[in-house]
């Protein structure tokens, strides 16, 4: 049921047309600048980016792949001025290697790896911290800044919390289960209070091959992951990724990662109080009693939606005390009701089903297990949960729920079956306060074309055929407390336009009103969508270009070599097509959106 004409919007921007090309849009009156690209330089002594002599060496002194969550950490109190950190979720072998790529009878094959390669793939995982200034009005990265630093899959992390320690997590290179070498597949994130930088490390199954001996303890909690899926081929040069020879390999994997982005010698922190599963993010907020609330996503479809409150009290004026706040605290999941109530059901040892009859002898194995506990303490299956932003004036928060095409049985909270276009659900805490273990929840808006009479959409009658969107993945609150969404997973087939960043208006009777503002090049998803602390910036993520752009005006799979869909943003026969973080600014400057 679409929504009334609304009132006013918040938003007061030109739209940007919905549609599909090479090449990125913004509305009118701003600049979309490329900041960073894969290969661009992070250091003085970092080599140029040359894709035909690519190295190990060379990556791990260049930004990552595939940038996904960005976040922006002020320094010194400075607008101008700060640390923006980036997280590298993948590679695409077949757009990043010239000459892998070859058709023979109309199949499409990819050569297998070498040992060199995997190495450059796993220096293209991980992080980036890279001080970033506005001269001119336009941001610049600083290459000779002293916090600039790469994270990739070999970085030496430690294992914190309740699981640091167990035997679950030992291995023959680390038999103490503490010490973990890199981390990988980190989706969205988030920039704690006392300004840390979270990794969320989320489709970990992918990177893991071989067969785990017979009757091995992990064999149930692996099949909840999908663990091994041999998507990459790491396992055959280093054997930490193969569970035939290090079975508890994957338990170290499935965190959310600490990185305190001020000590560039810091060792990062995966800690394991907030559970282990396909963390799609990590963003937080400060209640009103000073304990910390992060909300996190499980991207699977049929997977949950829970929260962590820190036990401790968040300490604005003393930062050191609050760097192990993530060591202890309380992880719930989330069950929502018919009737629009919740509940947010503890993951606690002991409690309820939670108990040593169930395999669950401590805590450790709670958090290993999250997924089987939250099973057994009956949580809601949903349709793909990704990122979840509060809003820390109102008391909600807003869970992007991506999408589900594998559900038969609609109900509540997850109103479609066969979901293929995803929805956004609006928790209102009890009492505003989020910490609180009741709540209410609503739907904000059930996604696809409203012109559609099927597809069952509920953006109000306001939204243009440009505003209305599929596949919500990420999302922001921004100063004002606006909305922004982004998506991953409009195609020219399915919705006949590519992803992008729209503002969604949730207040008043313009809620559920929702405009174009920026559009990425064919095959690309948007991601991180980060409004600088003064508004005077948007930064986004442009993860994969050309990538899956196989459906648009008859391109076949692209690579290297191929006849690509797009050689964003470079546009050069020299050059791959290439992810990259953009800064959109006001023309002039001011204020964004
Ligand atoms: Fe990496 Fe859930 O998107
Ligand atoms: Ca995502
Ligand atoms: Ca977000
Ligand atoms: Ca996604």
């Amino acid at each position: 049921q679409a929504r009334a004409a609304g009132g006013a919007s918040v938003f007061d921007f030109p739209e940007v047309e919905a549609g599909v090309d090479a090449d990125h849009h913004v509305a009118d009156g701003y600049d979309a600048d490329v900041l960073l690209r894969w290969g661009d330089k992070l250091f003085p002594d970092a080599p140029d980016f040359d894709p035909a002599n690519q190295s190990q060496a060379a990556q791990e002194r260049q930004f990552g792949y595939n940038n996904d969550f960005v976040g922006f950490i002020p320094l010194d109190g400075a607008t101008d001025r700060g640390l923006l950190v980036v997280n590298h979720e993948y590679t695409n072998e077949h757009l990043m290697f010239p000459g892998i790529v070859t058709v023979a009878d109309g199949k499409i094959s990819v050569a297998d790896a070498t040992q060199e390669r995997v190495d450059i793939e796993m220096a293209a995982h991980g992080g980036t911290i890279v001080e970033i200034r506005k001269i001119d009005g336009k941001w610049q990265p600083v290459l000779d800044a002293p916090l600039n630093r790469r994270i990739t899959a070999t970085t030496e992390m430690r294992l914190s919390g309740p699981v640091a320690g167990h035997d679950r997590v030992k291995t023959l290179d680390d038999p103490q289960g503490t010490t973990v070498l890199g981390t990988i597949n980190n989706c969205a994130g988030g920039v704690t209070p006392w300004g840390t930088y979270i990794m969320a490390e989320e489709n970990i199954h992918g990177y893991f091959q071989g067969e785990l001996p017979d009757g091995h303890r992990e064999a149930g909690n692996y099949k909840r992951m999908g663990i091994p899926a041999g998507d990459y081929q790491w396992g055959r040069f280093h054997r930490r990724f193969d569970v035939a020879q290090e079975p508890n390999e994957p338990n170290r994997f499935g965190w959310v990662v600490e990185v305190d982005v001020h000590d560039p010698g810091s060792v990062p922190k995966k800690r394991t109080a907030l559970g282990r599963f396909k963390h799609e993010g990590a963003e937080s907020v400060v209640a009103r009693d000073g304990r910390v609330v992060f909300y996190l996503g499980d991207d699977e479809r049929f997977d949950y939606v829970y929260k962590f409150v820190t036990a401790g009290r968040f300490d604005p004026d003393n930062r050191a005390a609050n760097m192990d706040l993530l060591d202890e605290g309380t992880l719930y999941v989330a069950r929502f009701d018919e009737d629009g109530a919740m509940e947010w059901l503890p993951l606690v040892h002991g409690q309820g089903p939670l108990t040593a009859e169930n395999g669950f002898e401590t805590q450790a194995d709670v958090l290993i297990e999250t997924r089987r506990a939250a099973d057994l303490m009956g949580a809601t299956p949903m349709d793909r949960p990704e990122d979840i932003q509060p809003n820390p004036e109102t008391g909600r928060a807003y869970v992007m729920l991506t999408n589900n095409t594998k559900r038969d049985k609609a109900d509540a909270a997850n109103p479609r079956a066969n979901n293929a276009f995803g929805h956004i659900i609006e928790i209102l805490e009890d009492g505003q306060d989020f910490t609180a273990t009741t709540g209410r929840w609503e739907i904000l808006l059930q996604c696809g074309d409203p012109a559609v009479a099927e597809v069952g959409a509920t953006f109000s009658t306001e939204t243009t055929r440009n505003g209305w969107f599929g596949m919500p993945d990420n999302a922001a609150i921004d100063a004002d407390g606006r909305l922004w969404v982004s998506t991953d997973g409009n195609s020219p087939s399915d919705t006949g336009r590519t992803d992008g960043l729209w503002a969604v208006d949730t207040e008043g009777a313009a809620r559920g009103t929702s405009r174009l503002f920026y559009r990425v090049p064919v095959g690309a998803e948007l991601c991180g969508p980060c409004p600088s602390p003064d508004m005077t910036t948007m930064f986004v993520a442009i993860q994969h270009p050309g990538d899956g752009g196989d459906d648009w005006e008859g391109h076949g799979r692209p690579s290297y070599y191929e006849d690509l869909s797009t050689r964003w943003p470079d546009f050069s026969e020299d050059m791959p097509v290439r992810p990259a973080v953009v800064a959109i600014t006001r023309q002039g400057g001011g204020r964004i959106g």
